[in-house]
């Protein structure tokens, strides 16, 4: 029996694809800033460990009780919009100490077993964002293109050991809590030399009904990138997703 470990499972995507993984006879190791076993199903598969992934400490506890894993999904993140002039260089260190460092410092623990048994994959989530620019992201997007580069790399430094690393990239979706984390991050007071450009762009992205991602998407994406040994090394998950990434040539 495989055994998966996956960030962020208090809710969303990660909470989606530990439900996932359990349901088809995985091992889960799901793992939240705040450990709540009471929004997964109750299982004897499934352990539920505390991670900050901005704290190194926080991190190298978690790989000792974690134990050998198969699959690391790097899944946790934090979004943001806003103009960047009016960002604060704390806000923008949060981001990318978050979607960014933390992904790095917590697949960095994880690479010596892996490397060692010659076996494992590494799942980053990042977004489709980073195949198309849109205004009032850029840090956000800059923290997970970030990724995207890091992630294109490590894979072949790691073709020797046997070791795949995939992206998947969600759309837009907005029934998880993602808009609201941010919300609650952004300042209140908007710059008011933007908020002319801005008010449009929001009001457009609060009216979109075009496609959107489901969180059920990125955990069959997740599947796929941990189970497929064909899967792309950068797979869209959801609609809108794929019809981007098609856009980008990216698939
Ligand atoms: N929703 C979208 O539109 C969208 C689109 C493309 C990509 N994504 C990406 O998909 C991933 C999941 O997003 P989601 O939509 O499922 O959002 P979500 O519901 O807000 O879930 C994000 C998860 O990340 C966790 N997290 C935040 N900071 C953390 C930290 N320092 N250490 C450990 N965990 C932390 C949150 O835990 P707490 O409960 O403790 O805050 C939460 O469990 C993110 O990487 C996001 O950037 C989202």
């Amino acid at each position: 029996m495989k055994t998966i470990l996956i960030t962020g499972c208090s809710s969303g995507f990660g909470l989606e694809t530990a439900k996932h993984f359990l349901d088809r006879g995985w091992k889960v190791i799901a793992t939240m800033r705040t450990p709540n076993e009471e929004v997964l199903p109750r299982s004897e598969h499934l352990r539920v460990l505390p991670l900050d992934v901005t704290k190194q400490q926080s991190i190298e506890a978690l790989v000792e009780a974690a134990g050998p894993i198969d699959v690391l999904v790097n899944n946790a993140g934090i979004g943001f919009a806003g103009a960047v002039e009016a960002m604060s260089m704390d806000s923008i260190r949060e981001i990318f100490e978050t979607n960014t460092f933390g992904l790095i410092a917590l697949t960095q623990a994880f690479l010596p077993q892996f490397r060692q048994r010659q076996s494992g994959v590494v799942a980053n989530v990042t977004s489709t964002v980073t195949l198309k620019a849109l205004p009032l992201l850029a840090v956000y997007t800059a923290s997970k293109a970030a990724v995207n580069a890091f992630s294109a790399s490590l894979a072949l430094e790691l073709e020797p050991f046997n070791v795949q690393v995939r992206v998947v990239l969600p759309g837009r979706s907005p029934t998880t809590r993602f808009g609201d984390n941010a919300k609650a991050r952004m300042p209140r007071n908007f710059p008011a030399e933007y908020r002319d450009f801005a008010a449009p762009i929001f009001k457009a992205m609060r009216e979109d009904t075009s496609a959107v991602t489901y969180a059920e998407d990125v955990a069959e994406g997740v599947w796929r990138a941990a189970t497929d040994p064909t899967c792309p090394s950068m797979l869209p998950a959801g609609e809108d997703a794929v019809e981007w990434a098609r856009a980008a040539g990216v698939a």
